[in-house]
C-alpha cells in the first residue's frame, strides 16, 4: 500500500500504468462523454469548483472524473463500496491529478475515513452513489453544508435515501437523481447490471449457467436485466417480488413467480437486486438446497441475511477469491459470492463502458445544470431535466450511426388535435 499524508490513499502506485491503459480502453466505448469532454474543456463550466465524488472507482468512472477535471473542476474521489475499487484505476487517477482515496477490500473504518478525506476538500458539488457521502456530510459536517451548491446521486438506493432525507426536512441542498433519467436506468440498470451480474457470478465461480435454476429477487430495472440475460444463457429463471404490478410483469414476461421461501427450495443460484433488507431471510435459508450459490447485486450487502447464514453454519472456509463456503449444521453447503456485496463490481468490472457513457454524460450535464441554476434551486431531489436526458439519447444514437424519423408538421398538428376523431 502506498499512502501519503493528504493527496491520496491507494493500494500501489505501481499499478498506475495498467490503469491508464484500461481507462483508455473504456474511453473507446464512451463516445457521448468524449464529445462532452471536448466541449467542457473549451467552455470550463466547472472552473473554480471543488467536486467530491463517492462512486465505484472503475475505468468508466475515471473517464467521468477526467471530464470534470477537463471542465475546470478540482476533483477528489472515494469508493462507494468497500469492494468495488479497481486499484490500478485509482493509482492512474492520482497520476492524472485526481485525489483518490480508495483501496479494494478496505474495511468499514477505512471506507469512512476515505469519505472524510474527500469531504475535507470542502466540496461545492457532491457526486454520490448510494448516499453515504451525503449522509456523512449532513450528519457529521453540517459546517461544510454552506459551501455546497448542489449534488448528484447515481443509484436507486441513494435516490430512495435522499427522498427520505428530503421528506424529513433534513436534506440541505439540491440533488439531481441521475438514476431517474431514462438514459440511465433503462440501460445501465437493465443491460449493465443484467450482463455484469452474470459476469461477476461466472468469474467468481466458473459455473455453467445453462440448465440451472436461477432465482432473481426483485423485478425492477436491474432484476429485469438479470432475468432476461440469465434466460438467454439457458437458466430456468424464477422471480420473487413484493410489488404486485412488477410480479405480474414478470409473469407475463414468462417467468414463474413465487415467494422466496418456496423459490429457495429449487434454486441453484439466487441473485438479489431489491435495494431492500433480507430478500433472502432466515426462513428462506432453512429451505436452501445443498450447493446453492448466493449473490447480491443490490447496492448494500443487506439483501442476504448473512448473519442468519453465519449463525446456522458450523464451518466456513474460503474456496476461491470470491467464494465462501458455509456448511450448515445439517451438512448442506451454501456458497456466498463476494461476501454478499455487489457481485458485478466485486468479482467483475461493473457495467460495460457503453452504458456508463450515458449515465455519466447525465452526471456531467447535471452538474453543469446545477451550477447554471445556482441560487434558484430548492433543497430537494430533482429529476434530470428531460432535455438533458433526450440530448444524451440523441448523442448516443448519433455515435451508433443510427438515424430516426422526426414528426412532420402535419403529424405534430395531428398529435395536438382533440376535436376530430374517426
Ligand atoms: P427498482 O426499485 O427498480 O427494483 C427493485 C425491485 O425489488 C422492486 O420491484 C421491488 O418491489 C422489489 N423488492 C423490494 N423488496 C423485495 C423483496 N424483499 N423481495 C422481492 N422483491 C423485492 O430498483 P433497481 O433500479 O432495480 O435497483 C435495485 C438495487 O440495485 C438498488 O439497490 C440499486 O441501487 C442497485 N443497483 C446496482 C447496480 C449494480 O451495479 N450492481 C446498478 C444499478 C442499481
Amino acid at each position: 500500500m502506498t499512502t501519503t499524508e493528504s493527496r491520496y490513499d491507494v493500494k500501489d502506485m505501481v499499478l498506475a500504468a495498467k490503469g491508464h491503459d484500461r481507462i483508455a480502453w473504456a474511453e473507446r466505448d464512451m463516445p457521448v462523454l468524449r464529445q462532452l469532454t471536448e466541449r467542457l474543456a473549451a467552455e470550463q463550466p466547472y472552473a473554480g469548483m471543488r467536486i467530491a465524488a463517492c462512486l465505484h472507482v472503475t475505468t468508466e468512472t475515471a473517464n467521468l472524473m477526467l471530464a470534470l477535471q477537463a471542465g475546470g473542476a478540482q476533483v477528489a474521489i472515494c469508493a462507494s463500496n468497500p469492494l468495488s475499487t479497481q486499484d490500478d484505476v485509482a493509482a492512474a487517477l492520482v497520476e492524472r491529478g485526481i485525489a483518490a482515496y480508495c483501496v479494494k477490500g478496505e474495511d468499514s473504518d477505512r471506507y469512512y475515513s476515505h469519505i472524510e478525506s474527500v469531504l475535507a476538500t470542502r466540496p461545492h458539488i457532491t457526486m454520490d452513489d448510494g448516499a453515504d457521502l451525503v449522509s456523512t456530510l449532513h450528519l457529521k459536517h453540517p459546517d461544510l453544508l454552506s459551501n455546497v451548491v448542489g449534488g448528484t446521486e447515481e443509484t436507486t438506493t441513494g435516490v430512495n435515501r435522499l427522498r427520505v432525507m428530503a421528506s424529513e426536512g433534513e436534506l440541505k441542498y439540491p440533488i439531481v437523481a441521475i438514476n431517474e433519467a431514462l438514459t440511465k436506468h433503462m440501460f445501465d440498470n437493465r443491460y449493465g447490471t443484467g450482463q455484469s451480474t452474470l459476469d461477476g457470478i461466472v468469474r467468481a465461480t466458473n459455473v455453467l449457467l445453462a440448465g440451472r435454476v436461477l432465482v432473481v429477487a426483485g423485478y425492477g430495472w436491474c432484476g429485469k436485466g438479470v432475468a432476461s440475460r440469465a434466460r438467454g444463457l439457458g437458466c430456468h429463471v424464477v422471480v420473487t417480488e413484493v410489488d404486485p404490478t412488477r410480479a405480474l410483469e414478470a409473469v407475463m414476461d414468462g417467468f414463474p413467480v413465487m415467494p422466496m421461501e418456496q423459490a429457495a427450495r429449487v434454486a441453484d443460484i439466487i441473485v438479489t437486486v431489491t435495494g431492500g433488507l433480507h430478500a433472502v431471510g432466515a426462513a428462506a435459508i432453512t429451505n436452501l438446497k445443498d450447493g446453492v450459490m448466493l449473490a447480491n447485486s443490490g447496492h448494500f450487502n443487506d439483501e442476504l441475511d448473512i448473519e442468519a447464514l453465519s449463525n446456522s453454519a458450523k464451518t466456513r472456509r474460503r474456496l476461491r477469491e470470491f467464494v465462501e463456503e458455509y456448511e450448515l449444521e445439517d451438512g448442506r453447503r451454501v456458497y456466498l459470492i463476494a461476501d454478499g456485496r455487489l457481485v458485478n463490481l466485486s468479482a467483475a468490472e461493473g457495467h460495460p463502458a457503453s452504458v456508463m457513457d450515458m449515465s455519466f454524460a447525465n452526471q456531467a450535464l447535471a452538474v453543469e445544470w446545477v451550477l447554471a441554476n445556482r441560487g434558484s434551486l430548492e433543497p430537494r431531489v430533482y429529476d434530470v431535466p428531460t432535455d438533458i436526458d433526450q440530448q444524451v439519447a440523441r448523442l448516443k444514437l448519433e455515435s451508433l450511426g443510427i438515424h430516426i424519423d422526426s414528426l412532420t408538421e402535419a403529424q405534430q398538428g395531428y398529435a395536438a388535435e382533440w376535436r376530430s376523431g374517426t
